[in-house]
């Protein structure tokens, strides 16, 4: 899906987080999102998803101004087209690992046709569906978190942070994931990271500011 952020600016009273944010992402796209802690890319997120709101400018989810919609609608979209990877997971405590993961496809009424156990198998947590999480490692949790946001098949991911808790070799893993399934349905990915190995697999490296959005140049 074709993600199109214009002129975007976000404050809170006279404090301004950013402004002057502009961005496009293509349909199929993979871009990197990198920048200081605080910046604002967590809250940049937020926005392209319809889960915050902003002052100035507008956000274009696959040609549909997210202002011209109401929340329902928002929701909905969110529900059928978009894979969210919070920072801070947003795993429900009350529900196992298999459960958290299958949430999606149950709000949107879709059979599971073993799809959960696939997808936990795909991020390294087989034979942990029946876990609680409170009885998961950090990096396990963030698994889970990744696996959720990937089960229905969303056609933009917003990924943050996704390899933040991981070891090299498990990010990298991770990382096979979240490509190869956005890749191989021609879906748009868009990673916040501090990883610059993370960052160095995206079509495009971007730079959130205060002023704005830059394109990274690449070394090579
Ligand atoms: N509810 C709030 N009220 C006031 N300021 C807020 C609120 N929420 C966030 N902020 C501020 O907005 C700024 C952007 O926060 P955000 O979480 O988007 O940063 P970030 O770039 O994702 O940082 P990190 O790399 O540490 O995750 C921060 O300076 C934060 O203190
Ligand atoms: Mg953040």
């Amino acid at each position: 899906m074709s993600l199109m952020v214009r002129n975007l600016a976000k404050r809170y009273g006279d404090m301004t987080v950013f402004s002057n944010v502009s961005l496009e992402v293509a349909e199929g796209e993979f871009v990197a999102i990198v920048g200081e802690s605080g910046v604002g890319k967590s809250t940049l997120l937020n926005c392209m998803a319809g889960l915050d709101t902003w002052d100035e400018g507008s956000v274009i989810l696959g040609g549909q101004d997210l202002s011209l919609l109401d929340d329902d609608q928002r929701a909905l979209m969110r529900r059928r087209q978009v894979g969210f990877v919070f920072q801070a997971f947003h795993v429900l405590p009350h529900l196992d690992v298999a459960q958290n993961v299958a949430l999606p496809l149950m709000l949107l009424g879709e059979p599971d046709d073993g799809r959960v156990e696939q997808m936990l198998q795909a991020v390294g947590l087989q034979g942990l569906g029946a876990r609680l999480p409170q009885q998961l490692s950090g990096g396990q949790l963030q698994r889970v978190a990744i696996a959720r946001a990937l089960i229905h098949r969303p056609i933009l991911l917003l990924a943050d942070e996704p390899t933040g808790n991981l070891d090299p070799g498990t990010a990298a893993k991770v990382m096979d994931v979240l490509i190869s399934r956005t890749r191989e349905r021609g879906a748009s990915l868009v990673l916040v990271t501090h990883s610059e190995a993370a960052a160095a697999r995206a079509d495009r490296v971007l730079l959130l500011t205060s002023e704005g959005m830059t394109e990274r140049l690449r070394a090579h």
